[in-house]
């Protein structure tokens, strides 16, 4: 079709299939979700809300909250309908992109679609961060947008903060704008946000899907210098921040309480999750920082299938170079990180032929 640019019709769709579940693991989602009394409290409001009007050109009252929340000057703080639009504006606005790999798919579609020069610094093994290689990739191409995940996706995976400091520097001195994407931060021990105050050149990303329970709400939101803020604001569609989106993410910023119990569970559940997982005689679990597990299985397909015939969603990974034989599972509540646990062993026992390892097999690392 001649009105459409020729590159879009051969682009594969974005990478994400579902199926019926009785347990969904496969988003990295919050099992927990706002508690019963703040929902409550939104249904009074909502019922005030005039939903005939628009809401503000970009959110500005929430970007107002954010900016408290955030300790972060309010010109500085874009707000998005999800952290994946904001994402869009970045690489929209960007000559280059650099990413790693592997790395949150969002960021190499996006340059595919928009037809931005898009490059890749593989993960050293064991997913350890390639600062050399990295610097290297900065100082040898023009300026662009370079995204990091922090703690990283898919692998779970927390860099040390001086090295993404180092890389941040040579950003700067190479005039590239680095975008650290903490999407997942409150399950890690340390962020880069002061790193970030006052800098042309960085950048940071979160969302309200992960540990706020918010994903159905859509928002997510930029912390930048004003000079930043402004383009990519420009990029994003005006009144594109829906007003009930405003009023659950407001409301759950009055009373922030609720998310540091529910990252409580969540860490919690991991580390016993993982832990477990050592005795599982086929399948390795990486350590994560996140709210998800990463796990190399001998055949992603038939892991995949099993733990759905059991009843448990998860997400494959093994399409992404490698991650062969992947899964991700997302930490839910109790019972249902159990249910997991064991359809995950029955499934050794039936596909593999494998009975769970005794417990002084799960000692080291
Ligand atoms: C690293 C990372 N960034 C951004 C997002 C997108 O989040 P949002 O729901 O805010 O669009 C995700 C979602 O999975 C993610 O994993």
């Amino acid at each position: 079709m001649k009105a459409i640019k020729p590159h879009l019709p051969a682009l594969p769709d974005y990478p994400y299939t579902t199926a019926q579940a009785l347990i969904k693991l496969d988003q990295n989602e919050s099992p927990y979700g706002l508690p019963a009394e703040l929902k409550a409290e939104l249904a009074s409001r909502l019922a005030e809300l005039p939903l005939n009007r628009y809401p503000r050109m970009h959110a500005e009252t929430l970007a107002e909250r954010i900016a408290d929340f955030e300790g972060w000057p309010e010109s500085g703080v874009v707000v998005g309908p999800g952290s994946n639009t904001i994402i869009f504006a970045l690489v929209a606005a960007a000559q280059n992109i650099l990413d790693v790999q592997p790395s949150f798919v969002h960021y190499e579609h996006s340059a595919h679609l928009l037809g931005a020069p898009y490059k890749a610094v593989l993960l050293r093994e064991g997913f350890e961060l390639p600062v050399e290689e990295i610097q290297q990739a900065l100082s040898e191409g023009e300026p662009g947008v370079f995204f990091l995940p922090n703690p990283h996706t898919p692998t779970g995976a927390f860099f040390a903060l001086e090295r993404v400091a180092a890389i941040a520097q040579t950003a700067a001195a190479e005039e590239w704008l680095m975008v650290v994407d903490e999407a997942y931060y409150q399950f890690a021990p340390a962020d880069m946000k002061r790193q970030a105050q006052g800098e042309l050149h960085l950048a940071i990303l979160r969302t309200f899907s992960k540990a706020w329970g918010l994903a159905g709400a859509r928002a997510g939101y930029l912390l930048a210098s004003d000079e930043v803020a402004r383009v990519v604001r420009n990029l994003l569609p005006p009144f594109g921040v829906p007003s009930l989106t405003v009023l659950a993410v407001e409301l759950a910023l009055e009373h922030p309480g609720y998310v540091a119990e529910a990252v409580e569970k969540v860490r919690r559940e991991r580390d016993r999750v993982y832990l477990e997982l050592k005795a599982h005689p086929v399948w390795d679990a990486y350590p994560s920082h996140t709210n998800f597990l990463l796990i190399r299985t001998p055949d992603a397909e038939a892991a995949y299938q099993g733990l759905l015939k059991r009843g448990v969603l998860v997400r494959r990974q093994d399409h992404i170079p490698g991650l062969e034989g992947a899964i991700r599972v997302t930490i839910g509540t109790p019972v249902e990180n159990d249910a997991f646990l064991q359809a995950a062993f029955e499934l050794a026992k039936e596909e593999w032929g494998k009975e769970k390892e005794p417990d002084d097999a799960t000692g080291e690392d």
